[in-house]
């Protein structure tokens, strides 16, 4: 068998995993087919409870949305923040994450990241906090969770709201405590290749506040105090009942499979720093879930060709930084100095990771990447 001819690799499999749970998928679709409770009813309570407990929370404070942006979004706009005040967030991101600010009526400011770990740098949100910031949005980009100690230290000083945009951090944590309760709300998304994903959208809101999770269940819920009665403009947001049982199901083999996403960011740092090549390199405080394995090279365009032709999939995540996005670029929005942001754009490179990957498919990865690949 030639190279070119050998079982492509995706970057991430998700017909693997949906194999390995088939067997527990189908009933619980099944029952709410049988119950024709889509909307709310006990899948998504069942849900909210499970989460919210993993989380060291309860049932109350775990709110799921219809998407990680929605999520974000509501998060936002219910705590009531001055209109077109300003929220520090990093560049390198989804897009979604400045989306959902400026949909809640807030301003984004871009802050550059540490070239560590591509987490968002404290000292650079310092210098840019001013009398019209009101929240600083960290993203916990690629798995790995940004300085929750020096952000929240500087909301403090400063009185910010924290919302941490988890949505690639699923059960990561930094010192002990788990993404998405560290700040004043926590949002997921459940996009279908996250960690957790749902069979379509879904998301999540954590928050320990009881009043922010009682506006954000109204909020997402046509602002309804009850059935007929709606003391509040809101939007309708709420997490799929289909969505939320399969999560359910998924959610008790999240601990196994993030364990073996740590197993095999493992196994390729061990072949590519020992060449000298920039990897992920999180802080002793973080216990990174690896959405997303990064590496950087000079030749990228090169590396990724020479990928393809060998039937292994990659990507960029992401090559072009949000600050420069054609829909905000002439829109004025501040920012500090990005040179990192910018840096790293044209170098990173996303290999194949996920937990069913074998021993035999990391080598063809590294085997083939290391042909190419430039410092
Ligand atoms: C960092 C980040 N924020 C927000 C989102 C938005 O989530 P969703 O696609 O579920 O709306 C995503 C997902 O793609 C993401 O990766």
């Amino acid at each position: 068998m030639t190279a070119k001819n050998s079982t492509p690799i995706p970057l991430c499999d998700l017909k693997a995993q949906y194999q390995q749970i088939k067997g527990e998928i189908a009933p619980v679709i099944q029952k709410v087919l049988d119950d024709c409770s889509f909307i709310k009813g006990p899948a998504v309570s069942a849900f909210e409870e499970n989460f919210g407990t993993l989380h060291g929370l309860g049932a109350e404070n775990a709110i799921g949305c219809s998407n990680g942006t929605s999520a974000l979004t509501a998060a936002i706009i219910v705590s009531d923040l001055p209109k077109g005040s300003e929220i520090i967030l990093p560049s390198h991101t989804f897009f979604a994450t400045a989306e959902s600010i400026l949909l809640a009526g807030c301003v984004p400011v871009f802050a550059d990241i540490d070239p560590r770990d591509y987490t968002i740098d404290p000292e650079k949100v310092a210098a840019l906090v001013t009398e019209n910031t009101s929240a600083i949005c960290p993203v916990h980009i690629y798995g790995g969770m940004a300085d929750m100690d020096a952000l929240n230290a500087l909301a403090e000083k400063h009185d910010l709201k924290v919302y941490e945009d988890s949505a690639q951090a699923h059960l990561a944590t930094w010192n002990g405590h788990m993404a998405g309760t560290l700040g004043d709300a926590g949002t997921y998304s459940f996009y279908p290749g996250k960690n957790l994903g749902a069979y379509g959208d879904a998301g999540m809101v954590l928050t320990k506040h009881k009043d922010i999770a009682d506006k954000i269940r109204k909020y997402i819920d046509h602002g309804r105090q009850d059935k007929y009665r709606h003391d509040m403009i809101g939007d309708n947001l709420r997490i799929d009942s289909l969505q939320a049982a399969v999560l359910d199901v998924k959610l008790r083999h999240l601990p196994d499979w993030t364990e073996a996403r740590r197993q095999v960011a493992k196994a390729y740092d061990s072949v590519l720093k020992e060449k000298g090549f920039k990897v992920i390199l999180p802080p002793e405080q973080s216990n990174p879930v690896y959405h997303q394995y990064i590496v950087e090279v000079s030749n990228r365009d090169e590396v990724m060709a020479a990928l393809k032709a060998q039937n292994i999939a990659c990507g960029v995540h992401y090559p072009i930084p949000v600050h420069a996005q054609p829909a905000l670029i002439d829109k004025g929005f501040k920012s500090g100095d990005l040179s990192v942001t910018t840096l790293i754009a044209d170098r990173i490179i996303s290999l194949p990771i996920f937990p069913e990957i074998t021993e035999d498919q990391i080598q063809r990865v590294l085997t083939a990447f290391l042909d190419v690949a430039k410092l």
